[in-house]
Protein backbone atom coordinates (compact mmCIF):
# COMPACT_ATOMS: atom_id res chain seq x y z
CA UNK A 1 0.00 0.00 0.00
CA UNK A 2 1.11 3.30 -0.80
CA UNK A 3 1.61 5.64 1.75
CA UNK A 4 -1.30 8.39 0.04
CA UNK A 5 -3.38 5.29 0.25
CA UNK A 6 -2.03 4.48 4.09
CA UNK A 7 -3.24 8.86 4.69
CA UNK A 8 -6.81 8.32 3.48
CA UNK A 9 -6.99 5.52 5.81
CA UNK A 10 -10.27 5.97 7.10
CA UNK A 11 -11.40 8.00 4.40
CA UNK A 12 -12.76 5.64 2.52
CA UNK A 13 -15.64 5.93 3.83
CA UNK A 14 -18.87 3.44 2.75
CA UNK A 15 -21.61 5.97 2.68
CA UNK A 16 -24.50 4.06 3.56
CA UNK A 17 -25.74 7.41 5.34
CA UNK A 18 -27.53 7.09 8.80
CA UNK A 19 -30.11 9.08 9.47
CA UNK A 20 -29.08 12.68 10.59
CA UNK A 21 -28.61 12.85 14.52
CA UNK A 22 -30.76 14.96 17.43
CA UNK A 23 -28.80 14.95 20.10
CA UNK A 24 -29.05 18.08 23.10
CA UNK A 25 -27.24 21.12 21.89
CA UNK A 26 -23.76 21.22 22.32
CA UNK A 27 -22.35 24.56 22.82
CA UNK A 28 -19.20 24.35 20.63
CA UNK A 29 -16.67 27.09 22.68
CA UNK A 30 -17.05 23.94 25.06
CA UNK A 31 -14.41 20.94 25.07
CA UNK A 32 -16.36 18.18 24.36
CA UNK A 33 -16.41 15.18 26.81
CA UNK A 34 -16.35 10.79 25.47
CA UNK A 35 -16.42 8.24 28.28
CA UNK A 36 -14.29 4.71 25.84
CA UNK A 37 -14.17 2.05 26.93
CA UNK A 38 -11.64 -0.03 25.55
CA UNK A 39 -11.32 -3.75 25.26
CA UNK A 40 -7.86 -4.25 27.11
CA UNK A 41 -4.58 -4.71 26.62
CA UNK A 42 -4.22 -8.10 24.69
CA UNK A 43 -2.37 -7.56 22.20
CA UNK A 44 0.42 -5.29 19.95
CA UNK A 45 -2.87 -3.91 18.17
CA UNK A 46 -4.72 -3.16 21.29
CA UNK A 47 -1.97 -1.36 22.67
CA UNK A 48 -1.74 1.08 19.63
CA UNK A 49 -4.84 1.56 19.33
CA UNK A 50 -5.44 2.80 22.87
CA UNK A 51 -2.32 4.96 21.82
CA UNK A 52 -4.05 6.33 18.66
CA UNK A 53 -7.49 7.54 20.47
CA UNK A 54 -5.30 8.98 23.54
CA UNK A 55 -3.29 11.14 21.31
CA UNK A 56 -5.86 11.83 18.76
CA UNK A 57 -8.21 13.37 22.19
CA UNK A 58 -5.33 15.50 22.91
CA UNK A 59 -4.86 16.50 19.59
CA UNK A 60 -8.45 17.47 19.35
CA UNK A 61 -8.68 19.11 22.76
CA UNK A 62 -11.14 16.50 23.66
CA UNK A 63 -11.67 15.29 27.43
CA UNK A 64 -11.54 11.54 27.56
CA UNK A 65 -12.69 9.51 29.98
CA UNK A 66 -11.05 6.00 29.31
CA UNK A 67 -11.73 2.97 30.77
CA UNK A 68 -9.54 -0.15 30.44
CA UNK A 69 -12.35 -3.39 30.26
CA UNK A 70 -9.58 -6.10 30.87
CA UNK A 71 -11.36 -8.18 28.33
CA UNK A 72 -14.46 -8.47 30.13
CA UNK A 73 -17.71 -7.20 28.81
CA UNK A 74 -19.06 -6.81 32.53
CA UNK A 75 -16.28 -4.05 32.68
CA UNK A 76 -17.74 -2.53 29.71
CA UNK A 77 -21.18 -2.47 30.21
CA UNK A 78 -19.98 -0.83 33.97
CA UNK A 79 -17.89 1.68 32.42
CA UNK A 80 -20.80 2.80 30.19
CA UNK A 81 -23.40 3.12 33.12
CA UNK A 82 -20.88 5.17 35.14
CA UNK A 83 -20.28 7.57 31.56
CA UNK A 84 -24.03 8.29 31.30
CA UNK A 85 -23.76 8.75 35.42
CA UNK A 86 -21.33 11.50 34.49
CA UNK A 87 -23.71 13.12 31.61
CA UNK A 88 -20.86 12.59 28.79
CA UNK A 89 -21.19 14.07 25.58
CA UNK A 90 -20.52 11.11 23.75
CA UNK A 91 -19.94 7.58 24.64
CA UNK A 92 -17.34 5.40 22.42
CA UNK A 93 -16.33 1.56 23.24
CA UNK A 94 -14.82 -1.05 21.42
CA UNK A 95 -17.21 -4.21 21.95
CA UNK A 96 -15.20 -7.01 23.59
CA UNK A 97 -18.11 -9.65 22.55
CA UNK A 98 -20.88 -8.91 19.57
CA UNK A 99 -24.09 -9.37 21.87
CA UNK A 100 -25.76 -8.64 24.90
CA UNK A 101 -25.55 -4.72 24.98
CA UNK A 102 -29.35 -4.07 24.14
CA UNK A 103 -30.26 -3.47 28.02
CA UNK A 104 -27.23 -0.86 28.46
CA UNK A 105 -27.14 0.50 24.68
CA UNK A 106 -30.96 1.55 25.52
CA UNK A 107 -29.89 3.41 28.84
CA UNK A 108 -27.72 5.54 26.88
CA UNK A 109 -29.91 5.68 24.40
CA UNK A 110 -32.64 7.42 26.78
CA UNK A 111 -30.09 9.41 28.45
CA UNK A 112 -29.58 10.89 24.89
CA UNK A 113 -26.02 10.39 24.89
CA UNK A 114 -24.78 9.48 21.65
CA UNK A 115 -22.58 6.13 20.81
CA UNK A 116 -19.93 5.50 18.74
CA UNK A 117 -19.05 2.01 18.09
CA UNK A 118 -15.44 1.41 17.22
CA UNK A 119 -12.93 -1.41 15.69
CA UNK A 120 -15.77 -3.87 16.56
CA UNK A 121 -19.08 -4.27 16.00
CA UNK A 122 -22.26 -5.19 18.55
CA UNK A 123 -25.46 -7.67 16.76
CA UNK A 124 -28.30 -5.30 17.59
CA UNK A 125 -31.50 -5.72 16.04
CA UNK A 126 -32.41 -2.01 16.86
CA UNK A 127 -30.14 0.34 14.95
CA UNK A 128 -30.45 3.24 16.31
CA UNK A 129 -28.93 2.01 19.17
CA UNK A 130 -25.70 3.74 18.00
CA UNK A 131 -24.82 6.06 15.54
CA UNK A 132 -22.12 4.62 13.59
CA UNK A 133 -19.26 2.33 13.47
CA UNK A 134 -15.72 3.30 12.57
CA UNK A 135 -13.58 0.15 11.78
CA UNK A 136 -12.27 -2.52 9.54
CA UNK A 137 -14.27 -5.37 7.57
CA UNK A 138 -13.19 -8.40 9.44
CA UNK A 139 -15.11 -10.34 6.98
CA UNK A 140 -12.99 -9.27 4.07
CA UNK A 141 -9.88 -9.68 6.29
CA UNK A 142 -10.47 -13.30 6.92
CA UNK A 143 -11.20 -13.65 2.79
CA UNK A 144 -8.34 -11.99 2.01
CA UNK A 145 -6.31 -14.35 4.47
CA UNK A 146 -8.04 -16.98 2.13
CA UNK A 147 -7.09 -16.05 -1.24
CA UNK A 148 -3.34 -15.82 -0.14
CA UNK A 149 -3.47 -19.42 0.95
CA UNK A 150 -5.31 -20.09 -2.13
CA UNK A 151 -2.97 -19.18 -4.56
CA UNK A 152 -0.41 -20.65 -2.44
CA UNK A 153 -1.87 -23.64 -2.18
CA UNK A 154 -0.99 -24.06 -6.11
CA UNK A 155 3.22 -24.66 -5.39
CA UNK A 156 2.41 -26.68 -2.25
CA UNK A 157 3.52 -30.57 -2.43
CA UNK A 158 0.03 -32.90 -3.98
CA UNK A 159 -2.51 -34.09 -1.13
CA UNK A 160 -4.09 -32.30 1.71
CA UNK A 161 -3.42 -29.66 3.19
CA UNK A 162 -3.91 -29.37 6.81
CA UNK A 163 -4.77 -26.10 8.26
CA UNK A 164 -4.79 -25.54 12.24
CA UNK A 165 -6.59 -22.51 13.32
CA UNK A 166 -6.39 -19.65 16.11
CA UNK A 167 -9.22 -18.37 17.02
CA UNK A 168 -9.83 -14.89 18.33
CA UNK A 169 -11.71 -14.76 21.52
CA UNK A 170 -14.85 -16.30 21.70
CA UNK A 171 -18.20 -14.39 20.39
CA UNK A 172 -15.89 -11.13 18.97
CA UNK A 173 -16.61 -9.74 16.01
CA UNK A 174 -13.47 -10.42 14.31
CA UNK A 175 -13.02 -13.77 15.62
CA UNK A 176 -16.47 -14.30 13.91
CA UNK A 177 -16.19 -12.77 10.51
CA UNK A 178 -12.45 -13.83 10.23
CA UNK A 179 -13.56 -17.42 10.46
CA UNK A 180 -15.90 -16.33 8.29
CA UNK A 181 -14.15 -14.81 5.46
CA UNK A 182 -11.79 -17.56 5.39
CA UNK A 183 -13.83 -20.32 5.22
CA UNK A 184 -15.72 -19.00 2.61
CA UNK A 185 -12.83 -18.48 0.08
CA UNK A 186 -10.83 -22.17 0.98
CA UNK A 187 -14.09 -24.19 0.78
CA UNK A 188 -13.46 -23.81 -3.17
CA UNK A 189 -10.33 -26.11 -2.70
CA UNK A 190 -10.89 -29.03 -1.25
CA UNK A 191 -7.67 -30.08 -0.53
CA UNK A 192 -7.94 -27.07 2.08
CA UNK A 193 -8.94 -28.99 4.87
CA UNK A 194 -9.07 -27.18 8.76
CA UNK A 195 -8.50 -30.00 11.10
CA UNK A 196 -8.06 -28.21 14.37
CA UNK A 197 -9.36 -24.94 15.48
CA UNK A 198 -9.94 -23.43 18.94
CA UNK A 199 -9.44 -19.85 20.56
CA UNK A 200 -6.51 -17.68 21.89
CA UNK A 201 -7.91 -15.63 23.14
CA UNK A 202 -6.05 -12.98 21.33
CA UNK A 203 -2.97 -13.20 23.28
CA UNK A 204 0.92 -14.19 22.77
CA UNK A 205 0.54 -16.89 25.63
CA UNK A 206 -3.22 -18.39 24.53
CA UNK A 207 -1.84 -18.68 21.09
CA UNK A 208 1.57 -20.35 22.09
CA UNK A 209 -0.28 -22.80 24.65
CA UNK A 210 -3.36 -23.76 21.84
CA UNK A 211 -0.30 -23.97 19.47
CA UNK A 212 1.54 -26.49 21.70
CA UNK A 213 -1.68 -28.73 22.24
CA UNK A 214 -2.29 -28.58 18.68
CA UNK A 215 1.14 -29.43 18.08
CA UNK A 216 0.69 -32.67 20.37
CA UNK A 217 -2.44 -33.86 18.29
CA UNK A 218 -1.05 -33.51 15.25
CA UNK A 219 2.54 -33.81 14.96
CA UNK A 220 3.97 -33.21 11.38
CA UNK A 221 0.56 -33.64 9.76
CA UNK A 222 0.30 -29.93 10.35
CA UNK A 223 1.02 -27.47 6.92
CA UNK A 224 -0.40 -24.24 7.95
CA UNK A 225 -1.42 -22.24 10.94
CA UNK A 226 -4.10 -19.91 10.32
CA UNK A 227 -4.35 -17.03 12.83
CA UNK A 228 -6.81 -14.12 13.80
CA UNK A 229 -4.30 -12.05 15.06
CA UNK A 230 -0.52 -11.07 14.83
CA UNK A 231 0.04 -11.78 18.21
CA UNK A 232 -1.40 -15.68 18.48
CA UNK A 233 1.02 -15.93 15.87
CA UNK A 234 3.68 -15.22 17.28
CA UNK A 235 3.30 -17.62 20.74
CA UNK A 236 2.29 -20.12 18.23
CA UNK A 237 5.82 -19.47 16.74
CA UNK A 238 7.91 -19.89 19.66
CA UNK A 239 5.48 -23.52 19.82
CA UNK A 240 6.48 -24.32 16.47
CA UNK A 241 10.26 -23.71 17.50
CA UNK A 242 10.17 -25.54 20.60
CA UNK A 243 8.79 -28.79 19.08
CA UNK A 244 11.70 -28.79 16.71
CA UNK A 245 9.87 -27.36 13.56
CA UNK A 246 10.68 -24.19 11.30
CA UNK A 247 7.78 -21.87 11.40
CA UNK A 248 7.23 -20.45 7.70
CA UNK A 249 8.81 -23.27 6.12
CA UNK A 250 7.54 -26.72 7.69
CA UNK A 251 4.09 -24.90 8.56
CA UNK A 252 2.78 -22.01 6.56
CA UNK A 253 1.49 -19.15 8.66
CA UNK A 254 -0.91 -16.69 7.72
CA UNK A 255 -1.95 -13.90 10.68
CA UNK A 256 -3.94 -10.67 10.72
CA UNK A 257 -2.78 -7.14 11.78
CA UNK A 258 -0.06 -6.28 10.46
CA UNK A 259 1.65 -5.31 13.68
CA UNK A 260 5.73 -4.48 13.53
CA UNK A 261 6.45 -7.75 15.68
CA UNK A 262 5.15 -9.48 12.35
CA UNK A 263 6.50 -7.44 10.00
CA UNK A 264 10.30 -8.94 12.28
CA UNK A 265 9.08 -11.99 11.99
CA UNK A 266 8.68 -11.76 8.38
CA UNK A 267 12.02 -10.61 8.14
CA UNK A 268 13.09 -13.28 10.28
CA UNK A 269 11.45 -15.91 7.38
CA UNK A 270 9.08 -17.18 10.31
CA UNK A 271 5.75 -15.79 9.12
CA UNK A 272 4.58 -15.71 5.55
CA UNK A 273 1.98 -13.06 5.60
CA UNK A 274 0.12 -10.56 7.39
CA UNK A 275 -3.56 -8.96 6.47
CA UNK A 276 -3.25 -5.56 7.71
CA UNK A 277 -6.03 -4.23 10.58
CA UNK A 278 -5.25 -0.75 11.16
CA UNK A 279 -5.34 0.09 14.55
CA UNK A 280 -4.82 3.78 13.88
CA UNK A 281 -8.58 5.11 14.76
CA UNK A 282 -8.25 7.75 16.82
CA UNK A 283 -8.57 11.08 15.12
CA UNK A 284 -11.40 9.94 12.94
CA UNK A 285 -13.26 8.93 16.20
CA UNK A 286 -13.01 12.53 17.58
CA UNK A 287 -13.69 13.88 14.17
CA UNK A 288 -17.03 11.75 13.83
CA UNK A 289 -17.30 12.62 17.94
CA UNK A 290 -17.61 16.74 16.54
CA UNK A 291 -19.46 16.06 13.69
CA UNK A 292 -22.40 14.41 15.83
CA UNK A 293 -22.24 16.43 18.56
CA UNK A 294 -22.74 19.64 15.76
CA UNK A 295 -25.75 17.82 14.55
CA UNK A 296 -24.25 16.62 11.19
CA UNK A 297 -25.27 13.68 9.09
CA UNK A 298 -23.02 10.91 9.30
CA UNK A 299 -22.24 7.38 7.81
CA UNK A 300 -23.83 4.53 9.35
CA UNK A 301 -20.65 3.03 8.52
CA UNK A 302 -16.92 4.10 8.16
CA UNK A 303 -14.59 1.55 7.13
CA UNK A 304 -10.86 1.03 7.19
CA UNK A 305 -8.60 0.77 3.73
CA UNK A 306 -6.21 -2.14 4.04
CA UNK A 307 -4.07 -4.56 2.69
CA UNK A 308 -1.76 -7.19 2.64
CA UNK A 309 1.61 -7.46 3.43
CA UNK A 310 3.39 -10.95 2.53
CA UNK A 311 6.98 -11.59 3.96
CA UNK A 312 8.62 -10.87 0.31
CA UNK A 313 7.69 -7.05 0.61
CA UNK A 314 7.96 -7.13 4.30
CA UNK A 315 11.79 -5.25 4.70
CA UNK A 316 10.87 -2.68 2.09
CA UNK A 317 7.76 -1.84 4.34
CA UNK A 318 9.07 -1.88 7.64
CA UNK A 319 9.94 1.52 7.78
CA UNK A 320 6.44 2.44 6.94
CA UNK A 321 4.64 0.98 9.41
CA UNK A 322 3.23 3.13 12.43
CA UNK A 323 2.67 0.72 14.65
O1 LIG B 1 -10.66 -6.14 17.12
C1 LIG B 1 -9.41 -6.12 16.52
C2 LIG B 1 -8.60 -7.27 17.02
O2 LIG B 1 -8.51 -7.22 18.42
C3 LIG B 1 -7.16 -7.31 16.55
O3 LIG B 1 -6.98 -8.06 15.42
C4 LIG B 1 -6.51 -8.00 17.69
O4 LIG B 1 -5.13 -7.99 17.65
C5 LIG B 1 -7.17 -7.33 18.82
O5 LIG B 1 -6.95 -7.85 20.02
Amino acid sequence: MNSKRRALLGAAICMSLGSAVSFPAFAADKPLTMGFSQVGAESEWRTANTVSIKDAAKQAGVNLKFADAQQKQENQVKAIRSFIAQKVDVIAFSPVVESGWETVLREAKAAKIPVILTDRAVNVSDKSLYVTFIGSDFVEEGRRAGRWLLDKAKSMPAGDINIVELQGTVGSAPAIDRKAGFEEVIKSEPRLKIIRSQTGDFTRAKGKEVMEAFLKAEGKKINVLYAHNDDMAIGAIQAIEEAGLKPGKDITIISIDGVKGAFEAMMAGKLNVTVECSPLLGPQLMQIAKDIKAGKEVPKRITTEEGIFPAEVAAKEFPNRKY
